[in-house]
């Protein structure tokens, strides 16, 4: 007979939460679930369905996933509990401080935080060689990395053992070594973002040209070509070569752009308010959705 499957906690069922619960109910884990918003909770098992008859998986996973509405009883005899709450430095600490008084010496705690660093969320714990960070990307069933973040603390079997629940679950599960800002996925993705934003600054071209140039270039190769391996294959004497004559052309300011914080100012803050880069009707926002929606669905052979 089999192990039984590590038992799941999520605290949070908002966009993360719900979609990591889902994951871990559909690769054959239970899982409980709680928010402190009960609209959040009542409707956690409706999304997960509504996902997974979308997608074609079996709906009936969602049975495995129980809401409940108290936190101490949600992560009570669980084997492993990931956070998504509010992106709150001070909510996560308190979360973990109250999570660790009622979980057993061995459960396994992470968080989920996009940017904070895992190293202050975790610093009041008694037992920091437990905790470590695992960054999902939205939508967590259709998007495959979840970043191990290991602080200095962190024991070796907390994160081994991390690295394999993902990986059975399904998940491209990649450590990362250093708990630094933005992990790895964040910082190679806004090293391009504020290229692309410095580039519309200076006049060289307009937002909607920066997209196009992306997608219809380097963006083709990048879901089977990484940059190492790109530079790899054109040599690193090329490489060298080239890196000589752009970087010193390339935005390198530590700081937000100030067109960014001027568009922010005129309150242009993109679909919520109509205009950001450019300008955008309710369909326009709805086919672009609906565009990287089916693009995720068929990349999921890959
Ligand atoms: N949205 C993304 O693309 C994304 C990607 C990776 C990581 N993250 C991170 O994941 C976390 C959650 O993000 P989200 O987008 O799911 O946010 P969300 O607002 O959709 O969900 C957060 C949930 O936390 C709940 N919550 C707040 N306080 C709580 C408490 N004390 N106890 C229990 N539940 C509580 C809220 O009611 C809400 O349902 C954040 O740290 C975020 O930075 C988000």
């Amino acid at each position: 007979m089999s192990a039984p499957k590590p038992k799941i906690s999520v605290i949070g069922a908002g966009l993360m939460g719900h979609g990591i619960a889902q994951v871990f109910a559909l690769a054959g884990h239970d899982v409980t679930i709680t928010d402190a918003v009960a609209a959040s909770l009542d409707t956690v098992a409706s999304r997960i369905a509504a996902n997974l008859r979308d997608l074609g998986e079996d709906a009936s996973a969602v049975a495995r996933v129980r809401p409940c509405r108290d936190l101490a009883e949600a992560v009570r005899g669980a084997d492993y509990v990931v956070e998504a709450v509010s992106e709150d430095l001070a909510l996560k600490q308190m979360l973990f401080a109250e999570i660790e008084r009622h979980v057993q010496p061995d459960t396994i705690l992470a968080s989920n935080t996009s940017v904070i660093p895992i190293t202050a969320i975790m610093q009041g714990l008694s037992a920091r060689e437990r905790a470590l960070g695992t960054h999902w990307w939205n939508p967590p069933y259709l998007v495959p990395l979840v970043e191990v973040i290991e602080t200095q603390w962190t024991s070796p079997q907390t994160l081994a053992w991390t690295m394999k629940l993902h990986e059975a679950a399904g998940k491209k599960a990649a450590h990362v070594k250093k708990d630094v800002p933005g992990f790895i996925g964040n910082r190679l993705q806004h090293a391009l973002w504020r290229e692309a934003i410095s580039l519309v600054e200076h006049g060289i071209c307009d937002a909607e040209t920066v997209d196009a140039v992306v997608k219809a270039s380097f963006g083709r190769r990048l879901p089977v070509l990484g940059p190492l391996e790109n530079a790899d294959q054109v040599g690193t004497d090329l490489t060298l070569a080239i890196h000589n004559v752009v970087l010193p052309a390339i935005d390198s300011r530590p700081a937000p752009s100030p067109y960014l914080q001027k568009l922010v100012a005129d309150k242009k803050l993109g679909f919520k308010s109509g205009e950001g880069f450019r300008k955008w009707s309710a369909a326009e926002q709805a086919a672009l959705r609906s565009r990287v929606m089916q693009h995720l669905k068929s990349m999921q052979s890959l």
